[in-house]
This record gives structure tokens, sequence and C-alpha cells, in this order.
């Protein structure tokens, strides 16, 4: 198994390729070289956007501060106004807007029409899910038609068993059943996009299932396949305890 990466560098060369215009391309030229030279005053702007739909999550993981419900804030959806306002301001200068952090986007009914309006506005769109939700077959539809370009799974175990030991309260024949959808609602409209990642955090209960879940994510006919390393809450008080009893290696 290749070893962990977090940076996905191929998809960064096909979004430059696909998005740029002469503006991005010099924003992105000037953030580089602002970056390089150390500059503390800045004149370029974000050329990769986060916008997290929601903080909510329906997922319970024991090493996110969402689902240990620690955020210290109310949950809430973001508006679609927010959104608007926000793409609106800086879509001329960015390339991608990556649609979650640390909430389950999903969960906010706005999401498909907020990849849609980015979409409409040449910016790449990536999202990330656990995909443990109840979907209507016009909600895959419609994700499907958004214009989303690269939809990461996170999918950490091939048994219900593994799965549901990180992936608290996710139930892993739901998210199979939908990755399936997707896939064949993608078949039927005969679209390439959006690519599927199946993102698999290796950790000491789930390691033994790596293979596993990358034949099964083959059969299934998911694009990618893709181990990345785990991390450990920012601000954990007993980081060497969860350490012992997550990461692999650790006895
Ligand atoms: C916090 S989740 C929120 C998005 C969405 N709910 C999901 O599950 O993909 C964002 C990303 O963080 C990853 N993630 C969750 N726990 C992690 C951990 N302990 N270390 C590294 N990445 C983690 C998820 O797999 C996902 O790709």
């Amino acid at each position: 198994m290749a070893a962990p990466t977090y940076a996905r560098h191929s998809q960064a060369l096909r979004v430059i390729l696909r998005h740029s215009t002469f503006k991005r391309l010099l924003n992105f030229i000037r953030v580089e070289m602002e970056f390089r030279l150390r500059k503390t005053r800045l004149k370029g702007k974000p050329y990769i956007l986060v916008v997290d739909p929601t903080n909510v999550c329906n997922l319970r993981c024991p090493l996110c501060p969402t689902g240990l419900l620690e955020p210290g804030r109310k949950g809430s959806m973001m508006p679609w106004e927010t959104f608007q306002s926000t793409i609106d301001q800086l879509s001329p200068w960015a390339y991608k807007v990556n649609l979650f952090n640390w909430g389950e986007s999903l969960l906010n009914k706005e999401t498909t029409r907020m990849i849609s309006y980015a979409n409409d506005k040449g910016l790449a769109t990536t999202l990330s899910s656990n995909l443990s939700i109840k979907l209507s077959d016009e909600q895959i539809e419609d994700l499907v038609n958004s214009g989303l370009e690269f939809l990461c799974l996170s999918i950490d175990g091939a048994t219900q068993e593994t799965y549901e030991k990180y992936r608290r309260l996710g139930k892993l024949d739901l998210v199979l059943e939908n990755v399936s959808r997707i896939l064949e609602c993608r078949n039927k409209l005969g679209k390439k996009l959006p690519i599927l990642e199946w993102q698999f955090i290796p950790m000491k209960q789930n390691e033994h299932e790596i293979e596993k879940a990358k034949e099964l994510s083959e059969q299934m006919g998911v694009d990618l396949f893709r181990c990345i390393p785990v991390g450990l809450p920012f601000d954990s008080r007993e980081p060497e305890k969860l350490g012992q009893e997550w990461l692999q290696g650790s006895l």
C-alpha cells in the first residue's frame, strides 16, 4: 500500500487546466510569489475557497470536534445568501470551492444548489461526504447534474463492525447503496463527473480491512481509492491516550 498522501496534485493540475482564466492565473502566480517571498501584506486573493454549508453532522466520529460535539457553537445551516455573496465576491479569482469542512454538507438542503451556482461561475467543486444519509432519487440526480467535479467518500472499513468503530452511528449498507446509486445515475446520464474517491483513514481498528475495502471499491466501479493519515483533535488534552487507542503501530 502506498504511503498516505494528503495533497491531490493530479487534481490540482486538472483544475488549473479546466478552470483557468487570465485573472485566475495571474492571481495564482501572485499568491504563490507572495508566499515564497514571505509577504505579510497580501494583494492576492484566495484561489481555493473552503465553505462549510453546515457545522452539524449525523455521525459521532471520536477524533472529530464536530463528532465530539465540541465546536462550542450552535449548530446551523449556512444561509443561501451568505454562500451566494461569498461566491460572487471571490469567483473571479478563485479556481475551486471545497464545499465541506467539519459538518456533513448533504444535511443542508441547499448544498446541491450551491454546487450548481459555483459551477455556473466557472469554479471547480469538491464535496466530501459520509453518505450515511437517506437520499431520494431526485437528490441523487440533482447532485450528479450539479456539475460537482469531485466527490470524496469517507469510508473507513469494509464491514459494519469495523466501519462503525470510528464512523459512529454510520450505516455501511446505506453508504454503499448510495455510492452505487450515484454511479448508476452518472452512467445513466452519460456523465464522467463527479469523480468518486473512496477515502480510507487507516487506524488500529481498521487497517486489516484496507485491501478488502480497496477490492470492494474496484468491484463497485469507484474511480479512486486513497488512504490518508489520521489526525488527532488539535486541542486534545490527552493526545498520548488517543494515539494509543487509534494510531497504527502504537502499543
Ligand atoms: C470532518 S469530515 C466532514 C465532511 C463529511 N462529513 C465527511 O465525512 O466526509 C472532513 C474530512 O475529514 C476526514 N476526517 C475525519 N476524521 C479524521 C481524522 N481523525 N483524521 C483525518 N481526517 C479525518 C473525513 O474523512 C473527511 O474527508
